[in-house]
């Protein structure tokens, strides 16, 4: 890594690039616009409606969105083909022979703070997948009819009312959702309750696909049991399919994972660049924060963890609250979310800007697990169960081999040590969520077009009697992103510095 390089690419990203978005997506889609069609009616019926709407465009908001896409990096024709794949899918898990189906997927509602103010609005992550929509409330619903393969897509919006309009902005509205969509009607939310129970008196859905644990919307909770009780079929859980689809990244999705990635990783760098004794935790949050949303991001992924000292030992430490002290480290862990994909990365670095001894030791020996596990990936492809199982037999073997361990233990109380000093879990998928897919479990294979995280730790209690006192109250994490593909895993946060040199030429170069 080129330090000098690392830091010019700091800079421009504060006072040069206002924003990362359009040069770099730019390029990259070009290929994908250029692309023949697959087919010219399907490519014929798509277009983005022009005037201002309920969520940007590629005519209002050129600057964010290219002509030809939906949202971001991704075209209508996409979500068309995601709702195609997944009804496919859904069928496929039930016996479907004559059956009638009914699916239900709500957007986000929108949460409160207090009395008429709003937190800021993150779509239902299912929901964006298949449509695109950033609308509150909106309602997906696909109809299949007993012996027709066809189905039907109805998205429920808010409709066109100058008097919301005026407080709330405008709204796409119902004529403009179904072409700016692509779906093939589309009706007010206020029509869902009639509308679904007036369908499940007359067709008997045998099969009601419906997300029925913490629904996303609330409001339309008892709509749709009532339709349910009407139809008289079984209830199923849309989500396994959805997530299985998800947990495996489009061209275009991988797209914007790198951009994510890159936009985290400068942002971490910045922090680190920043970061001197006696500043706030809160600042070097801060400083992240602007660093993301200045090169594009909506907001941080999540309430990151800047924690200096023995605060890095808990391991969701958010309070970000304390004063940093000169012979601490600080273990920053946080991530982008641009255009809903997020970047989940962890660096611990001395706020000093020079390792001690004993933090070097404990951090060179993390950076080692973390960079023998990445290769792990390419090498075996462990499920991500096995790569914990991994961290642990690494983490405890080179611990002991430090002194940190004692060495007349034998393997298994050695894998248990090594899971008391790392009790969080080594991986999970990311994408849409930062938890991507959860309901993918992390023992099914690794599979091309994953983008997983490697992040092995080490916490150490102050109290801890059973280390050496020099490594007491030393928490350390190293977390990339690496997205898995056929020739190899490539680490999406490698702008991200990590090596010991690298992290001593940044910290504190950059004044607040
Ligand atoms: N930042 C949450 C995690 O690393 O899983
Ligand atoms: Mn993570
Ligand atoms: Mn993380």
């Amino acid at each position: 890594m080129n330090n000098i390089k690392t830091l010019k690419v700091l800079r421009s990203i504060l006072f040069k690039e206002k924003s990362l978005k359009c040069k770099n997506i730019t390029h990259r889609y070009q290929s994908s616009i250029d692309a023949p069609p697959s087919s010219s009616r399907e490519i014929a019926q798509l277009t983005i409606p022009k005037g201002i709407l309920g969520q940007p465009t590629c005519h209002t908001h050129p600057h964010l969105i290219q002509q030809g896409q939906l949202t971001c990096g991704i075209t209508q024709q996409e979500y068309k083909e995601r709702r195609e794949t997944f009804v496919r899918k859904l069928l496929a898990e039930v016996e479907n022979v004559h059956k009638t189906h009914l699916i239900v997927i709500p957007a986000a509602k929108k949460q409160y703070m207090s009395d008429k103010i709003p937190y800021v609005f993150r779509q239902n992550s299912d929901f964006f997948y298949l449509t695109g929509c950033l609308e509150p409330s909106a309602i997906l619903v696909i109809t299949k009819p007993a012996f027709n393969d066809d189905f039907k897509t109805i998205l429920f919006v808010h409709d066109k009312d100058s008097h919301a309009e005026l407080w709330e902005g405008p709204r796409t509205g119902c004529v403009a959702s179904t072409t700016l969509f692509s779906v093939d009607e589309c009706l007010p939310v206020e029509k869902f309750h009639d509308y679904i129970n007036k369908l499940t008196s007359i067709s008997k859905p045998s099969v009601m696909w419906y997300h029925n644990d913490n629904p996303t919307n609330p409001d339309i909770h008892n709509s749709v049991h009532t339709a349910f009780r009407q139809g008289q079929g079984v209830m199923e859980d849309p989500q396994r399919a959805l997530h299985q689809m998800r947990v495996i990244k489009s061209p275009a999705e991988i797209e914007l994972m790198k951009e994510t990635c890159y936009v985290g990783s400068q942002s971490v760098n910045m922090a680190m660049a920043c970061t001197k004794p006696g500043v706030s935790e809160h600042a070097v949050a801060s400083v992240f924060e602007y660093t993301c949303r200045m090169a594009g991001a909506e907001h941080g992924a999540f309430p990151p963890v800047v924690a200096g000292g023995p605060r890095a030992t808990h391991i969701h430490y958010v309070a970000n609250n304390q004063l940093l002290d000169h012979g601490d480290m600080l273990l920053m862990d946080a991530g982008s979310q641009r255009w809903m994909y997020n970047s989940d990365i962890s660096r611990t670095w001395p706020v000093s800007g020079k390792f001690s001894k004993h933090q070097r030791i404990l951090y060179e020996l993390v950076l080692s697990v973390q960079k023998r596990l990445i290769e792990l990936m390419g090498e075996q492809r462990p499920a991500l169960d096995q790569l914990f199982d991994q961290m642990c037999r690494l983490l405890g073997t080179a611990l002991q081999q430090e002194g940190i361990l004692p060495k007349n233990i034998d393997s298994n109380e050695l894998i248990g040590r090594a899971y008391r000093l790392c009790p969080h879990h080594v991986s999970h998928y990311l994408g849409l969520d930062v938890h991507d897919a959860p309901l993918v479990r992390r023992r099914v294979p690794v599979a091309d077009n994953m983008v997983i995280t490697v992040e092995p730790g080490i916490y150490i209690r102050p109290d801890d009697q059973s280390v050496p006192p020099e490594f007491r109250g030393l928490g350390i994490r190293i977390e990339d992103d690496v997205l898995i593909t056929s020739s190899g895993p490539v680490v999406l946060t490698n702008t991200c510095v990590k090596e010991v040199d690298d992290i001593e030429a940044i910290v504190g170069k950059q004044n607040i």
